[in-house]
Parts: C-alpha cells; sequence; structure tokens
C-alpha cells in the first residue's frame, strides 16, 4: 500500500503530511520554532484561544497566536460556541497572516465543555452548522475543524459531523479517535476516522497516540488517512515528525545521538528564556518539557525528579547537563557512568520489615 506524503487544503499543498497537534501550554512559539527547526511539519498550529477574546485584542490572546515571519503555513485554532463572536476572531485570525483558521471541536476539559465549546460541539450538528457556515463566509483562507470520533460511546458521530463541515465549506477536518468520554484512555479504535475518509472528499487527518514511525504508519493503513496530526509523541521526541515523514518518503530513518539531544533540550530552554525574558517565567514550561523528554532518554526515569525539583533555572540547567555528560560517557562504552545516579535499590518488603526490627 503506497501511503500519501502530502495533502492539499484547497489550494494550500501541506507537505509534508504531518501535523504538530495544538496543545495549550505547549504548543507556543518556542515550541513550534523548535519542531520547525528539527523539521517533518508540514503544518503547526497554535494552542487554541477563544474566538471572542481574540476578536477584543486581549494581549494575552494574541501573544498565544504569535506567529514567527517565516513560519507558514501556520494555522490559528479557535474555541468558542457563538458563530459571530468565531467570525469575528477568524478575521482577527487572517488579519495575522495564518494561514489556516482550524476551529476546534475537540476539547474535553470542563471549562470549554462548559460553554459548550470544544467537544460538547458534536452534540449540537445544528450548531455545528452555523458555526462553519459563518467562519467560512468570514474569511478567504481556508477554514478546518479538529473534533474527536464523537462525545461518548452511545454517539460517536464524528463522519456526520464532518459531512456538515464539508457541507458548510470547511477545507480539512482532523480526528482524534478517543470520545470526550474517553478523555485520555479509552481503548483504540480508529474505525470513525476511516469511516470519515470513505465519505468526505475533503481531506480527512488522523489522530491519537502516534507515538513512533510504527504507530503512525499504522494509522495510515489502518484508516486510509490523508495526513496525521502528532501532539504527545512530538513533546516525548520532537524528532518524531521529522522520522515519520522520512518514513513516508522512503528515505533513512534520523537516529539520535546524545549530543544532538543535549543540544536541542538546551537550545529549547534558551529559546523559552529569552521569548519569557526572565528565568522564573520559562521554568514552568522547561519542567513541562523535562517530564516529556526525559521519558524516552536512558536512565531519564532517574532524571525527571531531579529537573522537576530544581527550584532554579541554574540548577535546572546543572542537573541536565550533568546527565548528559554521563550519557556522553555511557554512549562511549562506560558502564558505570549512571552508577550512582540511580536511586537506591529499595530492599525487599521482608529485608525492610527485619532491619526495623519489625
Ligand atoms: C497538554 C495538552 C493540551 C492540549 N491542547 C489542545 C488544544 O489547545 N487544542 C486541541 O485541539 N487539542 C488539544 N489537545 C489535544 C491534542 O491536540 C491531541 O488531539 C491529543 O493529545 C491526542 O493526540 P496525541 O496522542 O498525539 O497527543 C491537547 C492535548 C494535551 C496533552
Amino acid at each position: 500500500m503506497r501511503l500519501p506524503t502530502a495533502y492539499t487544503v484547497r489550494e494550500l499543498h501541506i507537505s509534508p503530511n504531518v501535523v504538530l497537534s495544538p496543545m495549550e501550554g505547549v504548543t507556543d512559539l518556542t515550541f513550534r520554532r523548535l519542531i520547525r527547526q528539527i523539521g517533518g511539519a508540514g503544518l503547526t498550529v497554535t494552542e487554541f484561544v477563544p474566538g471572542g477574546s481574540l476578536a477584543h485584542g486581549d494581549r494575552k490572546v494574541m501573544q498565544t497566536v504569535e506567529l514567527d515571519p517565516d513560519e507558514r503555513p501556520v494555522a490559528i485554532q479557535l474555541f468558542g460556541r457563538d458563530p459571530a463572536l468565531l467570525a469575528e476572531g477568524a478575521r482577527v485570525v487572517e488579519g495575522l497572516g495564518a494561514s489556516i483558521c482550524d476551529i476546534n471541536m475537540g476539547c474535553p476539559s470542563k471549562k470549554v465543555c462548559a460553554h459548550s465549546g470544544g467537544s460538547a460541539l458534536l452534540k449540537d450538528p445544528a450548531l455545528v452548522a452555523r458555526i462553519v457556515r459563518a467562519v467560512v463566509g468570514a474569511v478567504s483562507i481556508p477554514v478546518t475543524v479538529k473534533m474527536r470520533s464523537g462525545f461518548d460511546a452511545t454517539s460517536r458521530n464524528a463522519p456526520e459531523i464532518a459531512e456538515i463541515c464539508e457541507a458548510e465549506g470547511a477545507s480539512a477536518v482532523a480526528i482524534h479517535w478517543r470520545t470526550r468520554e474517553d478523555k485520555y484512555g479509552g481503548e483504540r479504535a480508529v474505525d470513525k476516522i476511516a469511516e470519515a475518509k470513505s465519505r468526505l472528499k475533503i481531506p480527512v487527518l488522523a489522530n491519537g497516540d502516534i507515538v513512533d514511525v510504527e504507530s503512525a504508519l499504522r494509522m495510515f493503513r489502518e484508516t486510509g488517512c490523508d495526513g496525521v496530526l502528532i501532539g504527545r509523541g512530538a513533546v516525548r521526541n520532537p524528532w518524531l515528525l521529522r522520522q515519520v515523514s522520512e518514513a513516508l518518503a522512503g528515505a533513512p530513518i534520523t537516529v539520535v545521538n546524545a549530543a544532538e539531544q543535549r543540544r536541542v533540550m538546551f537550545a529549547y530552554f534558551d529559546d523559552l528564556i529569552r521569548r519569557f525574558n526572565r528565568p522564573a517565567g520559562a521554568i514552568g514550561r522547561m519542567k513541562m518539557f523535562a517530564g516529556y523528554f526525559s521519558k524516552q532518554l536512558p536512565y531519564g526515569d532517574a532524571l525527571r525528579p531531579r529537573l522537576l525539583r530544581a527550584e532554579t533555572v541554574e540548577a535546572l540547567y546543572e542537573h541536565a547537563s550533568a546527565y548528559f555528560d554521563r550519557l556522553d560517557q555511557h554512549e562511549g562504552g562506560d558502564e558505570a557512568a549512571f552508577f550512582d545516579y540511580l536511586p537506591p535499590e529499595r530492599p525487599p518488603r521482608a529485608e525492610a520489615s527485619a532491619a526495623l526490627g519489625a
């Protein structure tokens, strides 16, 4: 089976067909820049912002959707439930130079659903139609929609909702296989993505738990999708989009050594400090990144608590530096490089009780 390597959103050619999925608190300017620099992203998407706040020029929201001058194609994502406010927000999105305006119909959070936005919209097809019609009518850039497969197990209606989006002028849809009720659990079921693909003419992108090249190729094969969105997997392994696009193109897949991992982690930390202008503002994002990134590093379980407990940026840099020095030694063949780094092994319970005189 020959897999696609690109897709077209109206006149916009997205190549490679691997997209950085929007993540609130993660896919800010610095993270998107990191992923772009590594390569393999055909499209990046901002964190979602409320359409109404964007329309009113809220300063913090405007900062959230700031784009790099050379970051194209890029989508800005809006959430909300009021068609007129979303249309107004979309005009701002176009004015900011975004290539695409994306509408969120997938967020499971109470904050968003409480106002009937995000995945709550899946329960209101008539409102979905009004929203897409209003936003498409307000801008000349393509409009896309990102959704979950349904609200819960009894209403997995993504194909119907996607058809409504297409009929109202949306240029592509992305479907996360989970329902709203699944939150971040649930049992993998990509049938609704495959069904939407068979029913729609516009591109259908698939999303959910793509963590390596294998799971990406499996998603393409099982759904026939035109492209994939990768979220958490890209924080854990920022080279993942590049590796997936290489696999799709039949090119050799990038292998990353300790020196490159060190370079990327510190380049990202440095960029965060520049962006936040003061180290204290950056430390939360550094820890968020470190929490995911360390999961794919050798002895990462021992590194993670050191980084998460660091109280200052300096301490965080020191721990990361000491870790990568050990990793260099380890890669150089020094088996004992992490010898004193691991937490002391706990004695088995019976021995511990005996030692305590219990
Ligand atoms: C921390 C976090 C924030 C997220 N924020 C958004 C968001 O702003 N907009 C959106 O459409 N989805 C958001 N998502 C969902 C992701 O885009 C994606 O659909 C989901 O994580 C499944 O893909 P993955 O398994 O590749 O991470 C978020 C997910 C996470 C983990």
